[in-house]
């Protein structure tokens, strides 16, 4: 038995099996390399799926680690904690919102946002408005809520009933949005670029209607920017490619490169709807995640990694274009968050994928044939070559 297939049977042994493993036991990485547990060495294009954006293990970020774990680390929101508000003055700088919630994750971002709506209806609004609309192929988290908000089948099977208050409509369907707003929906939550739903992006007509549809009806228009957010797209925020102002962002994975820290971002007027004790958590936003949160947004704004990840996004685009393949009928997405259709079976997708693994690449499968590619926004373009000359090799191996 190979340490690999050891390590495979005693986690078979020790762990709910709720994970579809990549055949990789990663045991160190840096910037957009991991290493496996064997030594071999890996391109990293998953980024901890869109965790990672300043690199695995930086530096400087391992620094403040270091220092804030000798200094303080967790005394719960029941204490003032300067740490919090360093990130929040940082946050609310890339933004016209006026108020910062924090927790640990992006699904629990999802439900400080569909509680707020709620809660700004009901109690600042006097309504009884409690729907919350999404749309297909949503990815909000796997809470019972957000799983709801989800409204995958895939991901709801077994977990019957669905939580009440949540409608889904088609995806770019200004009409079945305008239908499905009654005097109940609270808010829309839209993710302005779906991630895992396969890398899909909207035409700025639809996003400015919607939020019109919103403004128009008393709705909150809240913006998923989980996966999106922080310059990913190229710009601080994805909704910042179209001409609008959410009500309430969420945003969590790249916020403190690894460690769990989510936020929900809103207006001073939303805001309203919380009081003390209507919303809280215990870990949410300590001093040790908050401070390496604050000096991530410090590097991105430095380091203008948003205008970078516009940069690096169009050099890949047209880099995959070039090859000239079949089998690629598209790249979608904005900055580096790319979404690579290819025009193969899912069983082939599958095996270009398995094959990159085999190559040294790491990267996401998603909606069957779509390869998601999530980098960190310090990659390089060497590394961006290295990836594009596997997937030439591997394209030419598909027969179908
Ligand atoms: C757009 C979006 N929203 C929410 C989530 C859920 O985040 P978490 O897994 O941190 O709960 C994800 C995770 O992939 C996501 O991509």
């Amino acid at each position: 038995m190979t340490r690999f297939e050891a390590l495979k049977a005693r986690e078979e042994q020790l762990l709910c099996r709720t994970y579809g493993r990549y055949p990789v036991s990663v045991s160190r990485a840096k910037g957009s390399r991991l290493w496996d547990i064997d030594g071999r060495e890996y391109l990293d294009l998953l980024a901890g799926i869109a965790v990672t954006s300043v690199g695995h293990c930086n530096d400087e970020i391992a620094e403040v680690i270091a220092e804030q774990a000798k200094k303080l680390i967790h005394v719960s929101n029941l204490f003032y904690q300067e740490e919090q508000l360093e990130l929040a003055e940082k946050l609310l700088e890339t933004c016209h919102m006026d108020k910062v919630f924090f927790c640990n994750s992006g699904a629990e971002a999802n439900e400080a946002a569909i509680k707020i709506a709620r809660r700004y209806q009901q109690r600042v609004k006097n309504t009884d408005r409690y729907e919350i609309i999404t749309f297909s192929h949503a990815f909000h988290g796997r809470t019972l809520a957000t799983l709801s908000a989800t409204g995958q089948e895939k991901y709801l099977d077994g977990f019957a009933p669905k939580t009440v208050g949540f409608v889904q409509v088609p995806w770019h369907d200004i009409d079945a949005l305008e239908k499905a707003i009654t005097d109940k929906t609270a808010g829309v939550l839209l993710e302005i670029i779906q991630g895992e739903g396969g890398v899909n992006c909207l035409t700025p007509e639809y996003v400015e209607k919607v939020q019109e549809l919103c403004r128009r009806n008393g709705v909150l228009f809240m913006v998923d920017e989980v996966q999106a957010g922080l310059c990913r797209s190229g710009k601080w925020w994805a909704f910042q490619h179209y001409n609008v102002t959410p009500d309430v962002i969420t945003n969590a994975k790249a916020l403190a490169n690894g460690l769990p820290l989510g936020c929900m971002m809103t207006t001073d007027e939303i805001a309203r709807a919380f009081v003390p004790g209507s919303h809280a958590t215990t870990f949410g936003g300590g001093a040790l995640v908050t401070k390496v949160g604050s000096k991530v947004l410090e590097i991105m704004k430095r380091d203008n990694l948003a205008e970078r990840a516009d940069r690096l996004g169009k050099y890949l685009e047209r880099k995959v274009m070039a090859l000239g393949s079949p089998w690629v009928k598209e790249v979608r997405g904005y900055g580096l968050l790319r979404g690579i259709q290819l025009t193969c079976s899912d069983e082939s997708a599958k095996k270009v994928w398995t094959r990159f693994i085999e190559e040294g690449v790491v990267l996401n499968l998603t909606q069957g044939t779509v390869l998601r590619l999530i980098p960190a926004l310090t990659i390089t373009e060497e590394e961006l070559d290295r990836f594009v000359s596997v997937l030439d090799k591997l394209l030419k191996e598909i027969s179908e």
